[in-house]
């Protein structure tokens, strides 16, 4: 933001009142949280005076003993390599994480922009509960995330939940709703991080806002695992703008740094079969034909084959099985519809439950990408090339 303040300053020399005006935006954004970790969100930072020799952990049941953070009941540092009762406690990144007890919280104070959307990306691990649930809230939301389901081996996954900014002053709160018999069965959560999103426009030609799924939760460039996007039917707070997640099951958003994408830097890979459902509810007009076309891909993620999806278009629907041309990682897939209302809903699953057949248990699936719904027979491409023709050949006629 405040890059983008300077560049626009210095290129717009003869414009003062424009220049004072992105100086206001600037200064009045500056105390707004940027994107990225929170204050202390790997848990990283030792608390003054360290922890006791004695023991590998710290419990804490007051504030201020885990640096940036509050805490309300038992909230403990858990470092890489801790053991209990014979099994090796999961740290998801770096050498340390918190684990929350029954009914335990942890909270930090963001300044936000009110009425924007947020996403707050985690991670998370089960310890010895089967039934472990967190609360995720920044007050007055909140959702409730299942960690019952493990979808990779490494026995932690990143989760990404959105709220709506009520306030400028937000508290980003996590805790542990189970009441275990054995209070040290408690979620152990870690790499906290938040963004702000942006709803990208709908393009001029299609009818699908972020079909290429650009737009997104916070993702670390480090972090290899993806980030599950859970259930989630409100589209107005969507981690992945203009979509929903109408499955109970979660579907992984994957970068390509770590995957294979077909287009940009982003894609959805669907996990879970039926269980994992995106759609999108798209502008169409009534009795127009429409041509829904897609990207299908693997991820390059040791994802055990066959892999397909159900694609539905208003109501078509028709299983696509990837068969990608030689060394291609995707191809292109397409449904013809007519449309029937003003709006069609657009919506993907996995036909098989797919896991990866290098640890037969980490879910994974087909990816798709850049999705996209026109109305077809329309003349509007040719036309277009024909005004192009016009304008370059008279161009050159003004040339000479
Ligand atoms: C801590 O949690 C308990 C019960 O969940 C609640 O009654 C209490 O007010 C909380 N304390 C603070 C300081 O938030
Ligand atoms: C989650 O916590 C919020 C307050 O932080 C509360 O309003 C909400 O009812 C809780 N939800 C569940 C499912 O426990
Ligand atoms: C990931 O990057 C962050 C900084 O962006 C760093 O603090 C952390 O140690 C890195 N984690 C790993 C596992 O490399
Ligand atoms: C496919 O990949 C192989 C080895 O990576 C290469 O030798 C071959 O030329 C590629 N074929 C095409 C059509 O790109
Ligand atoms: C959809 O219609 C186009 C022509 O408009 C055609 O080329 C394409 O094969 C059709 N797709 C399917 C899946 O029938």
């Amino acid at each position: 933001m405040k890059d983008m303040a300077l560049k626009m300053i210095w290129s717009s020399t003869n414009c003062k009142c424009a220049s004072i005006f992105v100086f206001l935006l600037a200064f009045s954004s500056a105390a707004v949280i940027e994107d990225g970790s929170l204050l202390n969100g790997d848990f990283e930072t030792l608390p003054s005076g360290g922890f006791s020799s004695s023991s590998d952990a710290a419990i804490s049941d007051g504030p201020a003993s885990i640096p940036n953070w509050k805490t309300n009941g038992t909230v403990e540092v858990v470092e890489s390599g801790q053991k209990q009762g014979g099994m090796i406690l999961i740290v998801p990144q770096g050498a340390r994480a918190v684990r929350l007890g029954n009914d335990a919280e942890i909270s930090q104070g963001v300044k936000v922009q009110k009425g924007s959307l947020y996403s707050v990306t985690f991670s998370a691990a089960r310890t010895c509960a089967q039934l472990e649930s967190l609360n995720v809230s920044v007050p007055p939301a909140s959702q409730s995330i299942d960690l019952q389901t493990l979808y990779s081996v490494q026995g932690w996954d990143s989760y990404a939940w959105a709220f709506q900014a009520e306030e400028e002053d937000a508290k980003v709160v996590f805790r542990n709703t189970g009441m275990e018999d054995d209070p040290t069965c408690g979620p152990i959560i870690d790499d906290i991080a938040i963004k702000k999103l942006f709803v990208p426009d709908k393009p001029k030609d299609n009818a699908v806002v972020n079909g290429d799924f650009e737009e997104g939760p916070w993702m670390f460039r480090n972090e290899s695992l993806g980030v599950l996007l859970p259930t989630n039917l409100d589209e107005e707070t969507s981690s992945l703008p203009g979509w929903i997640v109408e499955s109970n099951r979660a579907v992984r958003y994957i970068d390509s740094y770590h995957y294979t994408v077909p287009g940009g830097k982003r894609a959805i890979e669907l996990l879970s079969g039926k269980e994992g459902i995106i759609s999108q509810m798209v502008q169409t007009k009534p009795n127009k034909p429409y041509r829904l076309t897609f990207s299908l891909g693997h991820a390059s993620d040791a994802c055990k084959q066959p892999l397909a999806v159900m694609a539905f278009a208003g109501d078509q629907a028709q299983n696509i099985h990837y068969t990608p041309n030689s060394n291609s990682t995707f191809q292109t897939a397409d449904v013809n519809f007519t449309a029937k209302a003003d709006r069609t809903r657009v919506a993907f699953y996995s036909v098989y439950y797919n896991t990866r057949s290098d640890d037969m248990s980490s879910l994974c699936g087909p990816v798709v990408d850049d999705i996209r719904v026109e109305q077809s027979g329309s003349t509007r491409v040719r036309i277009g090339g024909l005004g192009l023709g016009l304008f370059l050949a008279y161009q050159f006629f003004l040339w000479f």
